[in-house]
């Protein structure tokens, strides 16, 4: 029998990172579906060793302490997750951002390669700028808006041409902080929200981006593959679906521009960079469609909360 494959995740305390430990070790994570794995083959509990660190455990951005732990660990595969992810707080901290999002890419990738390991890297639709007027695949030239796009670019430019580099994008998980859970908390309370339709991107479900990252697991393809869920949408729309599943009316989301923000975000975000996702789904299968993903989020955001009270 062959032995389980030993499966290394950094910022495994993240959105991403919480959903993938699980499905590496068999499960569903909440929020996820259960019939769902794009090479169709499930994940059997011994299939992956896995061991995932928290920034406690490694800090990325200590060479030494990098090549020290995986020479230690010795694992098969890297799912590199851990980021400096504070897209607006990038703008005036670029020095911290860049040294996790560049440097600390960098000493995984060639500690990576020193101890033999495949090595995957998570990177952004932020490296785009929204120019395009379409769906960006992977071979379209980077040119990031912000800070913490450039980073991920630099981060990407720093991993080996074997290495796999996935690209996804505005990414919810029942477990972790994001606009689904604001939003669904003002439904609930009966308040109404204000959400921007003049920003075109891609949802990708943290529990669907974990069973496609458990895919690239088993098959190591090297290269730039984009990962979201299906079909392209906005944060208004996003917003009013969430109150329709939670029985508000239509007038529980407004749209309003980018330029109606108050305070203004640091950040500048592309205008439309959602991901043609077409080159992963043909190799295996696409992800669910983005309100599937959402539905599943709400409900169970709302078992978790059962639980907790
Ligand atoms: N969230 C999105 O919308 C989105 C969109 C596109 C791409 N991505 C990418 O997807 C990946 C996963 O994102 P996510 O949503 O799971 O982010 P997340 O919830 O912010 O998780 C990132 C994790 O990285 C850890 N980390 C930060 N600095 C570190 C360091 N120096 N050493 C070790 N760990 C460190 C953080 O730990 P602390 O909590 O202790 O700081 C956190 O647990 C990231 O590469 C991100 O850039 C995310």
């Amino acid at each position: 029998m062959s032995r389980p494959t030993r499966v290394l995740v950094t910022g495994a305390g993240g959105q991403v990172g919480l959903d993938l430990v699980d499905v590496l070790r068999g499960l569903t994570p909440l929020g996820g579906d259960a019939t769902f794995q794009p090479d169709g083959r499930f994940v059997a509990n011994d299939e992956f060793e896995v061991l995932g660190l928290t920034r406690h455990d490694l800090d990325v951005t200590d060479r030494d302490a990098v090549t020290r732990s995986l020479r230690f660990a010795r694992p098969d595969v890297i799912v590199h997750l851990a980021a400096y992810t504070a897209v607006d707080r990038a703008e005036e901290n670029a020095a911290a951002c860049f040294e996790v999002n560049e440097q600390g890419t960098e000493s995984m990738s060639l500690a990576a390669s020193e101890v033999g390991a495949h090595f995957i890297a998570i990177s952004t639709d932020y490296v785009f700028d929204g120019t395009k007027g379409s769906a960006y695949v992977e071979y379209d030239e980077p040119h990031p808006l912000s800070v913490y796009g450039a980073s991920k670019r630099q981060g990407e430019l720093r991993c080996s041409s074997r290495d796999t580099i996935v690209r996804t994008s505005w990414v919810v998980g029942v477990r972790g902080k994001n606009v689904i859970h604001v939003i669904a908390d003002r439904a609930l309370s009966g308040a109404n929200v204000r959400f921007v339709d003049d920003q075109t991107g891609t949802l990708s479900a943290a529990s669907d981006l974990a069973r496609a990252l458990a895919t690239l697991v088993r098959e190591r393809p090297s290269g730039t593959w984009h990962v979201a869920n299906s079909g392209a949408t906005t944060w208004f729309e996003v917003a009013a679906y969430v109150g329709s599943l939670l029985n508000r009316g239509e007038e529980f989301a407004t749209p309003i521009s980018t330029s109606e923000l108050s305070p203004a975000p640091l950040a500048v975000r592309p205008q439309r960079s959602d991901l043609d996702t077409e080159k992963f789904a043909s190799s295996w299968a696409p992800l669910p469609v983005w309100r599937d993903a959402v539905a599943r989020l709400v409900v169970d955001r709302a078992r978790r909360e059962d639980v907790a009270r």
